[in-house]
């Protein structure tokens, strides 16, 4: 027992101290719109054996969290800013906006390469293309597999809609599940699942397993119209409810202390943690890149430290509708923030949610009830706070019994306002964009 207990400790010293000079490659993983359930280690129906696999040998981040939707996460991810701070902070990146993540943002492959890593990146972009400065290749990405050490971006199309999938992955389920955009979304996820099995296996035939440190995450939360689920989370893609932001992650590496290994860590974390959390395992620094709102959580990851992340600013967008003239909330009026804005913070264990907050229904389990998965949620008022590590479901608005959190995180909620850029032109729409006048394609148009 001594033994074990003194060479576990050996071990942590060794591989920690290490790691910044064994500047890792790094695989970024990150799923597109899958759901918190939709992970076999969460208890699915879904059968994701090559992920479970990664994760089991690795950290699960189980107080993890994402934007909700698409083009944000990716803007948080790149930057390690919060989107108040990158004028992300309003829906996605439609084909024809003149607009793209503000060129003058530095990203994290660009920070990377700095330090002597190659970048590549395969799969979705979504933070604009109207001119070629917004493009991956202009933004920090080589266009090569170059010589070690690496970093890949890997953003799968998978599994956002539509729901299309061969059906040897589809029949899989044809006995389990009935529901059919289900059991398409269920043969998309098995699909991805492999590909990451293959991609696995090809780390390890070429020998660089012993050297990689793989991070999978979603982007967002799950659409239930298309057959995800968050269950047994609040809410879905586009909501600032848990079922939203609250990504299953996980780290693994052959890097990673065996003490830690097979571990859940419930720490706090954010998707605009890795940006400093990876120029850390570059061995690099991040003097020169804009000021971040990520926090480096190696530490955290590896060794099971607190995080020092107590806080997260979800959003505030001004862009949505606020409240109707007929509003009435004792709330209204307060010297710190205008309720009727959306937007959402974590602070501690407490959440707090005002103005609009994308869908907020509950659903079953999906395999109970596959055709009527959703959950009628009742009227919370413009205001709801909630214990997160108590009431993970979102289930208790504690806003009459807490007003002195409440105001708490409103007076937080106005500090960080103070410090946002306004989102562009997120309602422009240019006819230059479209692809009739491009050979049919998308492409940079200005
Ligand atoms: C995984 O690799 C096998 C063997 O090369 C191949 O047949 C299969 O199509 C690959 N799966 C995916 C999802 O790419
Ligand atoms: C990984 O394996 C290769 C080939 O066996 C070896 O040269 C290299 O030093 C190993 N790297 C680590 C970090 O163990
Ligand atoms: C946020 O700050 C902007 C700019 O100062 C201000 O116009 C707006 O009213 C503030 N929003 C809220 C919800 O307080």
């Amino acid at each position: 027992m001594y033994v074990c207990v003194f060479l576990g400790i050996l071990a942590i010293s060794v591989v920690h101290a290490d790691l910044g000079t064994l500047r890792p490659h790094i695989l970024f993983i990150l799923a597109d719109d899958l759901g918190w359930h939709d992970v076999g280690y969460h208890d699915s129906e879904i059968q994701t054996p090559n992920i479970d696999m990664l994760a089991a040998e690795g950290v699960k981040l189980e107080n993890y969290y994402v934007t909700p939707l698409c083009t944000p996460s990716r803007a948080v991810l790149m930057t390690g800013r919060y989107l108040i701070h990158s004028g992300m902070q309003h829906g996605v990146l439609v084909a024809q906006n003149p607009r793209c993540l503000p060129t003058d943002e530095i990203l994290l492959p660009q920070m990377l390469k700095d330090s002597g890593y190659s970048t590549h990146m395969v799969g979705k972009w979504h933070l604009g293309f109207c001119k070629f400065q917004c493009t991956p290749n202009h933004r920090g990405f080589d266009t090569f597999f170059g010589e070690v050490p690496m970093f890949i971006y890997l953003p799968f199309q998978a599994v956002h809609a539509p729901l299309q999938v061969p059906d040897k992955y589809s029949d899989m389920y044809k006995d389990t599940i009935h529901d059919e955009s289900r059991r398409t979304y269920a043969g998309m996820t098995s699909c991805m699942d492999e590909a990451i099995g293959n991609i696995t296996r090809t780390l390890k035939d070429k020998g660089i397993w012993n050297n990689t440190v793989i991070v999978f995450s979603t982007d967002n939360g799950g659409a239930r119209t298309f057959g995800a689920s968050n269950y047994p989370l609040r809410g879905q893609k586009a909501s600032n409810f848990e079922g939203g932001i609250r990504g299953p992650a996980f780290v693994s590496s052959p890097l990673l202390d065996p003490l830690v290994r097979g571990t859940i860590n419930n720490e706090l974390m954010y998707i605009g943690d890795w940006f400093p959390t990876f120029m850390n395992l570059a061995g690099g620094h991040v003097i020169g890149s804009k000021p971040l709102d990520g926090i480096n959580q190696w530490e955290t990851i590896s060794r099971g430290v607190p995080s020092k992340r107590v806080e997260i600013v979800y959003n505030i967008d001004p862009l949505w509708p606020g409240c109707k003239s007929s509003t009435r909330d004792t709330w209204i009026g307060n010297p710190y923030f205008d309720i009727c804005v959306s937007a959402a913070i974590r602070v501690g264990h407490w959440k707090l949610l005002t103005g609009h907050t994308g869908c907020s229904n509950w659903e079953t389990r999906p395999e109970i009830a596959p055709k009527s998965r959703t959950v009628e949620s009742s009227d919370d008022g413009m205001v709801r706070l909630y214990h997160i590590k108590e009431d993970a479901e979102e289930k208790v608005n504690l806003v009459h019994y807490r007003p002195d959190i409440v105001f708490m995180l409103l007076q937080r909620l106005h500090y960080h306002n103070t410090t946002a850029v306004p989102p562009g032109e997120v309602d422009k729409f240019s006819v230059r964009a479209d692809p009739a006048r491009h050979g049919m394609a998308w492409n940079p148009w200005i």
